[in-house]
This record gives structure tokens, C-alpha cells and sequence, in this order.
């Protein structure tokens, strides 16, 4: 009988274990058609191509790609909605956009053979997590224009799952289904997570009392100490899902469960580079970095070396021939400069987990005052602790104080608000809250 590692290996897409040199040959040809296909039909990157007197066919080598001139967001805004579009609108079939705290929406199209990309690399993430066709796969990222809802779903349909699209919202809701429904598999982004954590505790249920083994969760940054967190309190195995709508959506890279060891990235349709955010300059694998994505098949929208403004850094491949990249530590504009120290909230995240009475629930508040910025951080005791003091909270807020001193090098206030008063999300958790004037 074969082994369970090698059955699992022998249901991999032959390009997951591919040589690096097959690897690198398909992306080449693959490039040199997507950028092809982008100059020929989008005038935005005839437009910009020539303005940086570069041709499709300078593309020699797959370093070449670094002399093509980037793609922001707001070349996407600028062209809304449609005109980042390379084919007639009839053979496009799905739109999708994302609001965006500021601006107008950015707009994403989809032929058939994008859609079905899509759902093969969605069921190749689900699989990567260790789905298979006997799951059940409870879908709680939001239907709609955002990816993560229809993204999740067409990929677990495409891998054999019974699908539960529940939605985001409605957590009283989602506690019933995963109770009478029994999956196997919730996908779900982690913060939204925890607050199902909650209102199962709060229904007098345990938390890691339920039919669930793997959650993927991704759409917004979160730590290891988070990931600790959630596997602990549920029991299950937590791993992390990224992908962005103007790349396809979610699934453009998955950490795989049999390693947890960073989000290998599907580059044999998503070319990534890190790019140094000042300067724009390729660095090499390993150093940290703003990530840039060029696709390399996408037909609808062709999208090139386009600036995420998500920071990581690319590393060798382990459980697949393709590079991983490390968790996302922030995006350069999250970044927050307090007294001209750089603080992620990622940075904060872990101190909170870290102090062992708080739950990870919490918001960073930032005002300005004169010239000075100052950072409040709300945050709420760990619920079975049950009801604490005034001045038992105000013990556990100086003390992640102190570690946030020690550690970051900031001086933060710090509000050790009741269990449950920090502000809930139904999607992605809106953590930093910046009052400054800008
Ligand atoms: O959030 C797609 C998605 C849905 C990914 C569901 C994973 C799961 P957008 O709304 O376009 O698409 O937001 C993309 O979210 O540039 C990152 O800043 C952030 N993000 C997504 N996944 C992760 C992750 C979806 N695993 C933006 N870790 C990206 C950290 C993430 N940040």
C-alpha cells in the first residue's frame, strides 16, 4: 500500500512538482504572451510600454521583466471601470471590485478561462490545506464583489467539496450551521474567526467541541502568535491563504499544512518580484520587500508587475517546486510612523497574544496633538477570565504597555476595555483607526 504522504503527492497537478527548470520555461513563454496580449489590447500598457521605450519583445530572459514599467492602483482607478480591460466586454463574464477606503472602486474582469483558472488554483490552494472531495467546506469570507466568497466556493466545487456558502455576518448564524452542518474545512478571514470562537463560548458551547480540521484564512494580515492562538483555542490546523482581486482574487499563493512554513506562491500563473518600495529596484530572493505581480495567463485582465504594497519576502520552495513567501508583515501604507519610529500592526498583534491575559481582539487608535502622534491601543481580556476589575485591567494595560516600550520602542496608551467592546468585523478587521489630521 502506498504511504499517505506519497498518495497525497500523486493528487498534485504535475506542476507542483515540476523542476525549476520546467518552471522557469513555462513562465518565460507565458510572460512574453501576457505581455504581448496586455501591449496589443489595453492601451493603458501600449501607453506606458512605449512612454518607458520598452517592447514585448525586449523580453529575453525572465529578468527582462524588471525594464517594463510598473502598474499601480490608481492606474486602475484612473481607468474605471473597464478600460484595464483587454478583450470585448461580451467575452467577459464575471466582474469583481473592491471598494477602497478612498477614491473610486477598482474594477476586475473574467473570461470563462479566467473563471476556470481561478477555481483550478482556488481547488489547488484547498488542496494544498489538506482538502480533498470528502470535505465539506464552509464559506464564510462575503459573497458579492469581494473575491473571497465566490473565489472559496468555485474552488472547493472544482476540488469535489460539498460547499456551504454561508457568508460572511449572522454569527449566531454560523455557529448553528457548523454545528448541524458538520464541515470540515471553514474559510473564513481569522478575525472573523475568533468572533465565532466567541459566540460559540458565548452559546455555553466549546469551541473545540466541532466537526472542523482546517481553517484557511487569509484577506487581511495576521501573525504566528494569532495562528497559535486559533489552533489552540478550536483544535484545528490554521493555515494561511493570500491573493489580491487585481491579481484573480484569493489563491494566488497557500501555505501548505504538511510544512506551515510560509505561502507558497502559484508562479506558474502569478510571476512575483520583491521589489525595495523607495527605489522600485528587483531585489534578490530572501531580502524583504514590496511584492509585485505580473500574471501570466489572465486573459480578461492582463496585469503587469503590479504594485501590491504588501511587504514579505520570497524563499526557496519546500512541500512544492514554487517559492514560498513569508507571512505578509504589513503593507508600506500601513505602516505607521510614531515619533518617527515605524510600528506595524502586526508588531502589536504579537505583544497582545504574547501577554496571555488579552484576547486578540483590537484596534489602534492614532491622534495628533501639536506635532506630537500619539498611539491609543484598545484592547479586551480573554473572555473566560470572566469580569475583571478596574484595577486588574488596568494591570494587564500596563503591562503590555511596558512591552510595547521594550520591544517596539514606542509609548503607547493602552484601554483594557470589558470582554466584547472592541469593535467587531464581519470581513476584514479594520485595525488602525488614524485620526490625524492628513
Ligand atoms: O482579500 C482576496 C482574498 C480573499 C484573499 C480571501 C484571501 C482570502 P482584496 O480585497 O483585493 O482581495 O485585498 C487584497 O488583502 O493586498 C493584502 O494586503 C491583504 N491580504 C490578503 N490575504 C492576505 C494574507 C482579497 N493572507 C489585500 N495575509 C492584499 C495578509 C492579506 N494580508
Amino acid at each position: 500500500m502506498m504511504s499517505p504522504d506519497v498518495a497525497a503527492r500523486a493528487l498534485l497537478e504535475p506542476i507542483e512538482t515540476c523542476s525549476q527548470d520546467e518552471l522557469r520555461h513555462i513562465q518565460l513563454e507565458r510572460m512574453r504572451w501576457s505581455l504581448n496580449h496586455a501591449y496589443r489590447n489595453v492601451p493603458f500598457y501600449r501607453q506606458s510600454f512605449d512612454a518607458a521605450g520598452v517592447h514585448p519583445s525586449d523580453l529575453v530572459s525572465l529578468e527582462d521583466l524588471a525594464r517594463f514599467p510598473f502598474t499601480m492602483k490608481d492606474d486602475l482607478r484612473d481607468n474605471y471601470p473597464y478600460g484595464m480591460f483587454a478583450v470585448p466586454l461580451r467575452d467577459v463574464v464575471r466582474v469583481h471590485a473592491s471598494s477602497g477606503t478612498t477614491g473610486r472602486a477598482t474594477v476586475v474582469g473574467y473570461t470563462q478561462n479566467d473563471i476556470d483558472t481561478w477555481a483550478n488554483v482556488m481547488a489547488r490552494s484547498i488542496r494544498a490545506a489538506g482538502g480533498s472531495s470528502n470535505d465539506v467546506v464552509h464559506v464564510s469570507y462575503g459573497y458579492g464583489l469581494f473575491t473571497g466568497g465566490l473565489g472559496a466556493h468555485y474552488g472547493a466545487e472544482r476540488l469535489g467539496c460539498t460547499v456551504i456558502p454561508m457568508s460572511g455576518g449572522q454569527t449566531e448564524r454560523q455557529v448553528q450551521l457548523i454545528r448541524d452542518f458538520k464541515p470540515t474545512i471553514i474559510m473564513v478571514t481569522p478575525s472573523y474567526m475568533l468572533n465565532i470562537a466567541d459566540e460559540m463560548e458565548r452559546q455555553g458551547l466549546d469551541p473545540r467541541d466541532h466537526s472542523l480540521r482546517v481553517g484557511i484564512f487569509g484577506a487581511e494580515p495576521w501573525t504566528d502568535a494569532m495562528r497559535s492562538e486559533i489552533e489552540e483555542r478550536l483544535g484545528i490546523d490554521a493555515v494561511d491563504i493570500y491573493g489580491l482581486s487585481e491579481v484573480i482574487g484569493p489563491g494566488v499563493g497557500q501555505e501548505c499544512v504538511e510544512t506551515k512554513d510560509g505561502l507558497t506562491l502559484w508562479e506558474d500563473l502569478f510571476y512575483p518580484e520583491i521589489i525595495d518600495p523607495e527605489t522600485g529596484a528587483v531585489l534578490p530572493d530572501g531580502e524583504e520587500g514590496e511584492l509585485v505581480f505580473t500574471s501570466l495567463t489572465k486573459e480578461a485582465m492582463p496585469i503587469i508587475r503590479y504594485r501590491t504594497r504588501d511587504l514579505t519576502r520570497l524563499m526557496p520552495g519546500t512541500a512544492r517546486t514554487m517559492r514560498r513567501m513569508d507571512r505578509i508583515t504589513g503593507r508600506s501604507d500601513d505602516m505607521m510612523i510614531i515619533r518617527g519610529v515605524n510600528v506595524f500592526p502586526s508588531q502589536i498583534e504579537e505583544r497582545i497574544c504574547m501577554q496571555g491575559k488579552l484576547a486578540p481582539h483590537y484596534q489602534i487608535h492614532l491622534e495628533r496633538d501639536g506635532h506630537m502622534d500619539h498611539m491609543t491601543i484598545l484592547v479586551e481580556p480573554r473572555q473566560d477570565l470572566g469580569t475583571l476589575s478596574t484595577a486588574d485591567r488596568d494591570a494587564i494595560g500596563r503591562d503590555l504597555q511596558h512591552h510595547i516600550k521594550s520591544y517596539i520602542g514606542i509609548s503607547a496608551a493602552v484601554k483594557v476595555l470589558e470582554a466584547g467592546d472592541v469593535e467587531r468585523s464581519q470581513g476584514k478587521a479594520k485595525r488602525v483607526v488614524d485620526n490625524r489630521p492628513k
